[in-house]
């Protein structure tokens, strides 16, 4: 998919922007920490002045979900993706792909960072290869969640 390209499928009135991570964390509980054992949906990091959360909207509705932390990948400095997640009644229309490229575009204007990593679950790495993320390693478990592989995009 092209930098620019908004995907058809997108609802029109869908709004992606920095959030507060109030406004998020519903969401984010529900599809990503729910059934892991976590006792909180925080992540650690949260509140820190650099971690940016953002989200995407239809109205007041919090359809889209993602944070990025202040991290580092292989000792370069990087954000580290967490709580990527779209609401289950609106996945497939492009909100996730929309989601990760206006982010994108927020953390260039913040930061010289250009590279992202993150733990992906095995049943979303098609949706980040889809978005040019490179698979990083071997599968490995994460108790709660499941395999994953670490993954990362530079921008
Ligand atoms: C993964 C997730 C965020 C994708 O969000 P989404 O809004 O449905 O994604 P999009 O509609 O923008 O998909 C973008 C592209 O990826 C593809 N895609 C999305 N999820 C996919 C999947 N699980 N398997 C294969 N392809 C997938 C879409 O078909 C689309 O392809 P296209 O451009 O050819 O049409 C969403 O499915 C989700 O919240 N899953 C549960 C939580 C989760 O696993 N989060 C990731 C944690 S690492």
């Amino acid at each position: 998919m092209s930098p620019d390209a908004t995907p058809r499928s997108a609802p029109l009135d869908l709004c992606v922007r920095p959030a507060s991570l109030a406004e998020i964390i519903d969401l984010r509980n529900e599809v990503i920490i729910q059934g892991t054992g976590r006792t909180s949906p925080e992540f650690p990091g949260d509140f820190d002045p650099s971690t940016v959360h953002m989200g995407a909207f239809v109205g007041d509705r919090n359809v889209g979900c993602a944070t990025f932390l202040e991290s580092s990948w292989e000792d370069e400095p990087a954000w580290q993706l967490r709580g990527m997640a779209t609401a289950p009644d609106v996945r497939g229309g492009g909100i996730g792909a929309r989601l990760l490229r206006e982010s994108e575009a927020v953390l260039a204007q913040r930061s010289p960072i250009r590279l992202l990593w993150c733990n992906a679950r095995k049943v979303a790495i098609p949706f980040y290869v889809k978005l040019d993320w490179k698979i990083e390693t071997d599968e490995f478990l994460t108790p709660g969640i499941g395999m994953q592989r670490k993954m990362t995009k530079r921008y």
